[in-house]
């Protein structure tokens, strides 16, 4: 839990003349955000345009009405947001664009992944406040402690109680991500269920796994490696196929935690050791190293961005160059990434083989797979004309001789 601050000013009730009273509570940012400077206290009387403008103008805005009034005040600044963009300005400048060259691929993802950051910079002025232990002083709130806990952690005794102010954005991420953690996400390849956290990329995207169940193993291979393992996904199904002995790693503490839970739940601990570790485990060799970085290269925002976006392809070539030195002789790597980065022109194909020959690599063989989750069929996505291109591959790769 943080300890960063946050202060503001509200007028005290009843008291004559009206005086200010400061308060200050614990600051809670999951991307890091600093405190806002200027914040003003509202609540259900405050119109929709007036928080919009209120918000677009980077003031805070402390909620102190109705809880479910909130969300409705968040859905309303969210239509707001999305009409910015249909209105004739913003028509204007995008046919303009068209035109232009900024209607490139590369132009759209990153006047997507703009707009991505404006939206949440916006929505994320809405805040509410928790009490100390994670209650939520509102009429019509949810119980909201355990989902609190399980992504920002019980609160330790000896820790100062204060309030707790967080963006109603983050909280209600907070409750989808509690809502799949209670239910898990059905992995077919496994016949069982992962249970995501908080914070660690989920699974829900089912195609590379079948990649991972169906690319042949030979019987020669006793040892894996798991790098950068989320979940754990992965690694539970590296084992169930047979592989001995599987080190499984990643940097993101969330990811450590959800996959030893997942590893045990599955009852294989005696096969898959969980590793904090940057990149590759701290000693040894496997004979199969499977890596499913982030896909897209391009930087990132928050925590969670870290398990999509891969700035200047950093995961992607720490994997390829550490391969060679920690496969066995005749051992096997498998990169598994999707090409939508060659479609909206943030990496070629050619830049990507390059990557395998500068890291002593050749190509044993690629398999494919068209995913199929949602947003391959939704026109209305931004990125639609490459999500409906993009194929998925695992690339089996070995030292070049
Ligand atoms: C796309 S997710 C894949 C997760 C999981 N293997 C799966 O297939 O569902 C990439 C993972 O790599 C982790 N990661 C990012 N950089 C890493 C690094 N340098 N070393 C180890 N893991 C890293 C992220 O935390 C994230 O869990």
């Amino acid at each position: 839990m943080t300890t960063n601050t946050i202060s503001w000013e509200s007028k005290s009730k009843g008291a004559k003349p009206a005086k200010n009273e400061t308060h200050t509570a614990y600051w809670q940012s999951e991307a890091h955000n600093p405190p806002p400077k200027r914040v003003h206290v509202i609540d259900d009387t405050l119109s929709a345009d007036a928080a919009y403008k209120l918000a677009c103008e980077g003031n805070a805005m402390l909620w102190s009405g109705d809880f479910q009034n909130a969300k409705h005040l968040m859905q309303a600044i969210s239509r707001r947001i999305d009409n910015r963009f249909t209105k004739p300005k913003a028509v204007k400048a995008a046919n303009q664009a068209e035109r232009s060259n900024e209607s490139s691929p590369q132009a759209q993802f990153h006047l997507h992944r703009k707009n991505q950051i404006e939206r949440a910079r916006t929505l994320g002025m809405l805040l509410v406040e928790l009490s100390s232990d994670y209650a939520l002083p509102y009429n019509r709130a949810p119980d909201v402690k355990a989902a609190c806990e399980s992504a920002y952690g019980v609160i330790k005794n000896g820790v100062e109680k204060k309030n707790i102010v967080v963006s109603l954005r983050e909280l209600l991420g907070v409750i989808g991500a509690y809502e799949w953690r209670k239910n898990g996400v059905d992995i077919e390849a496994l016949n069982a269920k992962i249970t995501p956290y908080y914070g660690v990329y989920s699974p829900l995207r089912g195609e590379y796994i079948n990649l991972v169940a169906t690319a042949p193993i030979a019987p020669s291979v006793k040892t894996a490696f798991d790098i950068g393992t989320g979940t754990g996904v992965l690694a539970a199904l590296l084992a169930q196929r047979g592989v001995a002995n599987v080190v499984a790693t990643d940097t993101n503490p969330r990811a450590i935690k959800c996959a030893t839970e997942n590893i045990t739940t599955l009852g294989l601990t005696k096969t898959v050791k969980i590793a904090e570790a940057d990149l590759y485990p701290e000693v040894g060799r496997a004979d199969l190293i499977v890596c499913n970085p982030p896909w897209i290269p391009a930087s990132a925002n928050s925590p969670i961005d870290h398990a999509i976006y891969d700035p200047n392809n950093q995961m992607l070539k720490g994997f390829l160059n550490g391969l060679v030195g920690h496969l066995n002789p005749k051992g096997e790597g498998w990169l598994i990434i999707s090409d939508i980065a060659e479609h909206l022109g943030l990496r070629t194909r050619e830049a990507l083989l390059a990557m395998f020959v500068a890291a002593g690599l050749t190509i044993i063989d690629k398999l494919d797979i068209k995913p199929t989750h949602a947003k391959t069929q939704d026109k209305m996505d931004a990125l639609y004309a490459a999500r409906a291109k993009e194929v998925t591959s695992l690339w089996r790769l070995k030292a070049a001789v």
